[in-house]
């Protein structure tokens, strides 16, 4: 059976990821250090796609205990989500997100430059589009990281491109996700993020839990129909689907191909319009508050998702309903998250 290595599988897409392969009869060599996610995530897989997961708690950087693990046989792709991811904290600490991004990316293909794995999807982010000059945002767009971590991003994407041009072996693909939001069908998995949630559907959610007081919409005075800012939100099991596509690409591919893809639905949703169609799935009231504009924000971002279509023959399926719905069943079922039920 083709194994798969996730670095990151614990993680919040990884976890999706994993357990949307398992279920296609795909086995998951997971590799994370859980410094940003819980163990319980692959209990959780597992329950869902028995016997698919093959976990090991390990940090990216240790060239070693990679090649350790991939020495044991099998694996024949892998994809690539290990990372740090705030955006705040990239900004007051640079060379910790450069060290666990970058190097920890140039640590994995080393041990992989040893295996016989030439197939390498990386998630990569919207993010290196910066402030777009206009949308949708086709992968043709200007770059412009406005961020360590945005430009993490892009350094390796730029790294991965190298590669391929010095071996054409390789064959990869870059992710480019735009807001992924949502949880498992079933419930049993979700986003889990710690401290005070910095992204919207979290801390709707939250707030819908009571365990925040009230949301603030951060901006009424930009240039959208409503005046809050625009985004494109896809349904992790979207997301998750679309990495199956991405595999399923590569296994078709020329050698030396690299492709750049968007993940996304197409359509913007402004803030207003998640908070409402929350409040109208799940008939809960969310409080709010009108408030300045969060410094950095961009007004209206989303994707151009017809390369996705032609590339790799998918498009996301579900609704901005759907991921409102999926993400407060996981949060009313899990209060606390994967720590109570670790604990
Ligand atoms: C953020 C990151 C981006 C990352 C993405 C992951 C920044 C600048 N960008 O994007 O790099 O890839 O998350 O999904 O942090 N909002 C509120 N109230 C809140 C929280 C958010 O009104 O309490 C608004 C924001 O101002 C924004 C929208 O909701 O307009 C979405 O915010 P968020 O979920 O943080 O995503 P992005 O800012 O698009």
């Amino acid at each position: 059976m083709e194994k798969v290595l996730v670095t990151g599988g614990a993680g919040y897409i990884g976890s999706h990821v994993m357990a949307t392969l398992g279920r296609r009869g795909l086995r998951c060599v997971c590799v994370d250090n859980y410094a940003n996610s819980s163990p319980e995530a692959i209990r959780r897989v597992e329950a869902l796609a028995p016997g698919t997961v093959e976990a090991h708690e390990a940090d990216i950087r240790d060239t070693d205990a990679l090649r350790r693990i991939l020495a044991t046989g099998g694996v024949t792709s892998v994809i690539h989500l290990a990372g740090l991811k705030a955006v705040g904290e990239s900004v007051a600490e640079p060379e910790r997100y450069h060290d666990n991004n970058v190097r920890g990316t140039e640590s994995l293909l080393a041990a992989l430059a040893d295996s016989p794995v030439r197939r390498f999807v990386f998630s990569s982010s919207a993010t290196v589009y910066g402030h777009p000059q206009g949308v949708p945002i086709s992968e043709s767009a200007p770059t412009a990281p406005q961020s360590p971590y945005g430009e993490n991003k892009l350094e390796i994407e730029g790294l991965l491109a190298r590669l391929a041009k010095d071996d054409p072996s390789w064959r990869v693909i870059n992710l480019r996700y735009f807001n992924p939001v949502g949880a498992h069908e079933s419930g049993t998995m979700g986003e889990d993020p710690s401290g005070i949630p910095n992204n919207l559907m979290p801390f709707v959610c939250q707030t819908a839990a009571g365990r925040r007081p009230q949301l603030s919409v951060f901006g009424t005075d930009y240039p959208t129909p409503d005046g809050t800012a625009v985004r494109d939100y896809i349904h992790v099991m979207d997301l998750a689907e679309g990495h199956v596509a991405a595999l399923g690409a590569l296994a078709a591919a020329r050698d030396g191909t690299v492709m750049t893809v968007n993940l996304g639905t197409g359509r913007g949703i402004s803030v207003l319009e998640l908070v409402q169609a929350f409040e109208r799935v799940n008939g809960i009231a969310i409080p709010r508050v009108l408030t300045a504009r969060r410094p950095g924000d961009v007004a209206v971002c989303y994707a151009d998702p017809s390369l996705a279509r032609q590339a790799l023959g998918w498009t996301a399926r579900r609704t901005l309903e759907d991921m409102c719905r999926d993400a407060w069943h996981w949060q009313s079922l899990n209060p606390e998250g994967y720590r109570k039920a670790a604990a």
